[in-house]
């Protein structure tokens, strides 16, 4: 009973909504079953064929940077470090806490702090992941609210007359063809279909070479369970999704 009132709902926000992907918690490197995939990834295959994190320690400051997704480099140390969060970096100025990880800079205090957090930056400092409206920086939640200037410099927003989010219909060829942002962690995944761009339904029309890319690294190509040669496009948070499913239907 409880299951076919899931489902419902669940179709009935597919309808509503869209279908939605969370880019929150990507794929983990040890997850990836397709060298593509890992490779994309900026992971380490193995000659086990298996996919592995990348050992920071032994980068060079060239492969460290360019592994920013799992590495931070201290140009003080001549050392890379598997980087966890921006609050364990030590770091005093906006540019000593880039320079170790780009996704970082500086707000006080002797850490730094990531770029998504735009709340806790000053209009001066705000850095280029969020906007500023001239009293406070902001993380950017509706792209309504941007001027020319600010809109062009978002991944989410197009400027077209006012500034709009970037829809799938805005991509004009297969390869841009992606997903688009639907807020800073949710991603709709799109489908080239009869030559046009469009919302993607559900994972299901995602083959071995789209399923990765489409929705943002957070699905992969995997083997059903008890087979050794079905595969489909699966959720590296299925469980963290089903949890909120849960929540959802325990307060209905
Ligand atoms: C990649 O994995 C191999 C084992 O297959 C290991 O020898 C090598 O050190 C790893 N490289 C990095 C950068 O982690
Ligand atoms: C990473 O590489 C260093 C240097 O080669 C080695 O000492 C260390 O054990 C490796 N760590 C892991 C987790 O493989
Ligand atoms: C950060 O800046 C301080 C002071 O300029 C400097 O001593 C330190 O080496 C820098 N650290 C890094 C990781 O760049
Ligand atoms: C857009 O807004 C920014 C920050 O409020 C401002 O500095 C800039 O001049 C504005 N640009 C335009 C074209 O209005
Ligand atoms: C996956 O689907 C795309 C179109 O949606 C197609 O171009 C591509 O060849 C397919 N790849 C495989 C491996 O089937």
């Amino acid at each position: 009973m409880k299951e076919k009132i899931v489902i419902i709902i669940f179709i009935l926000m597919s309808i509503i909504f869209g279908w939605t992907v969370d880019t929150y918690q990507q794929c983990q490197c040890e997850e990836l079953s397709l060298q593509s995939e890992c490779s994309l990834a900026n992971c380490n295959w193995t000659t086990l064929n298996t996919c592995q994190s990348n050992n920071c320690t032994q980068f060079d400051q060239f492969s460290c940077q360019s592994h920013s997704q799992q590495c931070a480099y201290n140009s003080k140390t001549k050392s890379c470090t598997t980087f966890e969060s921006c609050k364990t970096l030590k770091g005093t100025s906006p540019q000593n806490c880039s320079s170790q990880n780009p996704s970082c800079s500086w707000v006080s205090g002797n850490s730094c702090t990531s770029t998504q957090d735009c709340y806790k930056f000053s209009v001066k400092n705000c850095p280029t992941t969020c906007y500023s409206n001239g009293m406070q920086c902001e993380s950017v939640t509706q792209c309504s609210q941007l001027n020319q200037t600010i809109c062009n410099t978002q991944d989410l927003c197009t400027w077209n007359v006012y500034c709009e989010p970037v829809q799938c219909s805005s991509y004009q060829s297969a390869d841009s063809c992606l997903f688009s942002q639907v807020s800073g962690s949710s991603i709709q995944p799109c489908l080239w279909k009869s030559g046009a761009c469009v919302n993607a339904l559900s994972e299901e029309v995602f083959n071995s070479s789209t399923c990765f890319t489409h929705t943002g690294q957070s699905y992969h190509w995997t083997l059903k369970e008890h087979s050794d040669s079905a595969y489909f496009c699966k959720s590296c948070h299925q469980f963290l999704f089903t949890i909120s499913i849960v929540i959802i239907v325990l307060f209905l």
